[in-house]
């Protein structure tokens, strides 16, 4: 086997379209990822939640209130989270319209949409569940939607293309002892005794830009894991987490990140 280069395990490093191409383009829709997939994107991060009646839907926010028309829809409507509201409702909002009358008519995408998007298209998935505690039951629910569509798991398993995420550590332990096969990412920068934990089942740390330094980086890779760094929309910022080591950048911007990498 050829021997690691601690410093830099992927090269050149995925680039990841946060949110989709979301600078431009309305989070997590399925416009945005489409403009991040055609802009150049390995991959596409997004974020999981589940609604009231148990459809796993795509949303940064646990509520709807920043990113759809809800206020205007349901004006007496208290409880404008994503867990209190059915996947019914969700469907008749607005995903669009806050970023720009161009996109209204965008609506909140379901998860299977998302899947039969990076089936369709190849597409890396890095998928972030956010706030699992809120959601019980919603590590099953992902499995069995990831085995649900057909093809779908072993291509991208095959190709590595795949991964869960969260910052709630716990629950990134909980995924894997559902489905082992999945690869798995811890959000957040792990103490050093930490990540030799992790790196008995963990394939990735993924820290925030402000915390990916090169040593933490090398670390990382020494255990044999990888790393991929968000959000990083500025030039000098992509080419500072190269250097640092960066396996795959998660960027608002992967036009930008795809020219920076092309360079390399
Ligand atoms: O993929 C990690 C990154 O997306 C975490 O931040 O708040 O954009 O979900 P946030
Ligand atoms: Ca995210």
């Amino acid at each position: 086997d050829a021997e690691v280069d601690p410093a830099r395990v992927r090269v050149p490093p995925l680039v990841i379209a946060h949110r989709g191409a979301s600078a431009e383009w309305p989070e997590n829709t399925i416009p945005a990822f489409i403009a991040g997939i055609d802009q150049g994107a390995d991959m596409i991060e997004t974020d999981v939640h589940m609604s009231a009646d148990g459809e796993l839907v795509i949303m940064h926010d646990t509520t709807v209130d920043r990113t759809t028309d809800v206020r205007a829809l349901y004006p007496n409507r208290e409880d404008r989270s994503i867990a209190g509201m059915n996947s019914a409702q969700i469907a008749t909002l607005d995903a669009g319209s806050w970023k720009g009358e161009e996109f209204s008519g965008v609506r909140v995408p379901r998860l299977a949409e998302v899947l039969t998007l990076a089936h369709d298209t190849r597409t890396g998935l890095l998928l972030e569940v956010k706030h699992p505690e809120i959601y019980p039951g919603i590590a099953e629910a992902i499995v069995t939607a990831l085995r649900a569509l057909p093809n779908y798991l072993d291509r991208a398993l095959a190709a590595g293309m795949l991964v869960v995420q969260s910052a709630n550590w716990a629950f990134v332990e909980e995924f894997h002892g559902l489905a082992p096969e999945i690869p798995v990412g811890v959000l957040g920068r792990p103490c050093p005794d930490e990540l030799q934990d992790f790196a008995e089942w963990v394939d990735q740390i993924n820290p925030e830009f402000c915390a990916a330094d090169e040593d933490f980086l090398t670390a990382i890779h020494e255990l044999g894991m990888t790393s991929l760094v968000w959000t990083v929309d500025d030039l000098g910022e992509m080419e500072r987490a190269i250097d640092a080591g960066a396996d795959g950048i998660i960027t608002n911007t992967p036009d930008r990140l795809v020219e920076v990498v092309e360079a390399l």
